[in-house]
């Protein structure tokens, strides 16, 4: 059972968000009506209060509410964001980052998988402007439910009118109770690089973008599992996940990871995490008066060792996978990795190919397994993440009925 945060907008279809409001919980789900200024001109804010028995979202800036930043918390725990009726102006914010209400705010605020129903006029439904907005949303992972076809309420007639209450309903039942093969798992995806800082102003950091790991995650939570996200510094956009926590260094990650590692069914360690880090960071920018600057650096923890030898000495403890940036010898190395680290897969990529490994959208990776090594042909990061999850599922399976 979720967390909806159900947005209502300014649009003549705002009356049926009340029945979505009951369709929602009648399947169990919790719901917080946060309404435009303008919704509240069709619909008033007492109907959603007295149905979801909780205060209405009306302002940003109501008195009394500020005190915990109300759409940073509510952010973080909605499991989902649903917007129906989403206007034309909704829509266009969104798209472009504005953050001028409690709902465009609690968007660019929140990690929860994004569902729009949009209701407009046929025309502007048409619109070049609100088309190229709906498919940078899409890009984003938003989902939607179509508008329906018939009389508009504005005399026109053709396609604009909010979907049936039903149908917004299930469309968010099925976000909310994903099904696929890893319904129920819960799966922590380390991603990125790491950043060692030295002085307040430089690092030592890698190449790696998170577009690796990042197709984990987004493939792993199209598979229905519960995904944690840790990320180093990138620059690309996270996928919908139930949690995102963003790191910067290697000791970072580690705690970030070590603490939820417990909880989970599934650890994939897809990060290049610095293997060294400076002993010291001065706490001022270092001067350039030298010809020559020497950093004394200190191994970081292993984070997949650890992992390794705590599920050893526990005798239970998630599936794991750790990835290996080599460029020689790949699967010899990569096989004693795995064995190293305890791990059950390692992805060996040979990154001294341009087409695979960091920074690019393909990969080229030998999965090695105690059983042996099974090499794949270059193809996107989201097929390689297909196929690895494929392996995961199967490990789960045979660990289930050995259980
Ligand atoms: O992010 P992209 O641009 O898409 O690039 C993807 C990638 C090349 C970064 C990715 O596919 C990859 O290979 N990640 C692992 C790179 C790496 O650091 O390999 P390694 O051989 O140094 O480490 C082996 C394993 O131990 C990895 O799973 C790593 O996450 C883990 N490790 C390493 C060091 C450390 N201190 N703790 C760790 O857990």
């Amino acid at each position: 059972m979720g967390l909806v945060a159900l947005g209502v907008t300014g649009g003549i279809g705002a009356y049926k968000a009340v029945e979505v409001a009951r369709g929602l919980q009648k399947r169990g789900h919790e719901v917080v009506a946060v309404m435009t200024h303008s919704a509240t001109r069709f619909v008033g804010a007492v109907t959603f209060e007295a149905i979801t028995r909780r205060r209405v979202i009306t302002d940003q800036f109501e008195d009394g509410m500020n005190a915990d930043i109300e759409h940073i918390a509510l952010a973080s725990t909605i499991d989902l964001l649903l917007i129906a009726p989403a206007t034309a102006n909704i829509i266009g914010k969104l798209a472009n980052g504005i953050a001028d209400d409690f709902l465009s705010t609690l968007y660019t605020a929140t990690r929860a998988p994004l569902l729009i129903a949009p209701a407009m006029n046929t025309q502007m439904f048409a619109h070049e402007a609100v088309r190229r907005n709906l498919d940078t949303l899409a890009a984003r992972g938003a989902r939607f439910v179509e508008p329906g076809e018939g009389y508009l309420a504005c005399g026109w007639i053709g396609k604009g009118r909010l979907a049936e209450p039903d149908e917004i309903v299930a469309a968010a039942d099925a976000i909310l109770r994903p099904e696929g093969p890893l319904r129920g798992q819960r799966v922590l995806v380390a991603a990125g690089p790491t950043y060692e800082d030295f002085d307040p102003v430089r690092y030592i950091g890698n190449r790696s973008s998170g577009r690796m790991g990042y197709a984990i995650a987004a493939e792993a939570a199209r598979r229905g599992a519960a995904v944690t996200l840790v990320t180093g510094p990138t620059t690309i956009e996270a996928p919908a996940v139930r949690e995102v926590v963003k790191v910067r260094g290697a000791g970072e990650m580690h705690q970030a990871v070590m603490a939820r590692a417990g909880g989970m069914d599934v650890v994939v360690m897809a990060a290049a995490v610095a293997d060294y880090t400076p002993v010291n960071r001065a706490a001022q920018k270092v001067a350039k008066d030298a010809d020559t600057l020497t950093l004394v650096l200190k191994k970081t923890p292993d984070i997949l060792g650890e992992l390794g030898q705590r599920r050893l000495a526990a005798g239970s403890g998630p599936v794991l996978v750790g990835f290996a940036a080599e460029t020689e010898d790949v699967i010899a190395h990569a096989s004693a990795k795995r064995e190293r680290k305890h791990a059950d897969l390692i992805i060996a990529n040979d990154v001294s190919r341009t087409d695979a490994g960091f920074d690019v959208d393909t990969n080229a990776v030998t999965i090695v397994a105690a059983s042996g090594a099974e090499s794949l042909p270059l193809q996107s990061k989201a097929r390689v993440a297909a196929a690895i999850l494929d392996r995961v599922e199967r490990l789960l399976t045979s660990r289930a009925i050995k259980a």
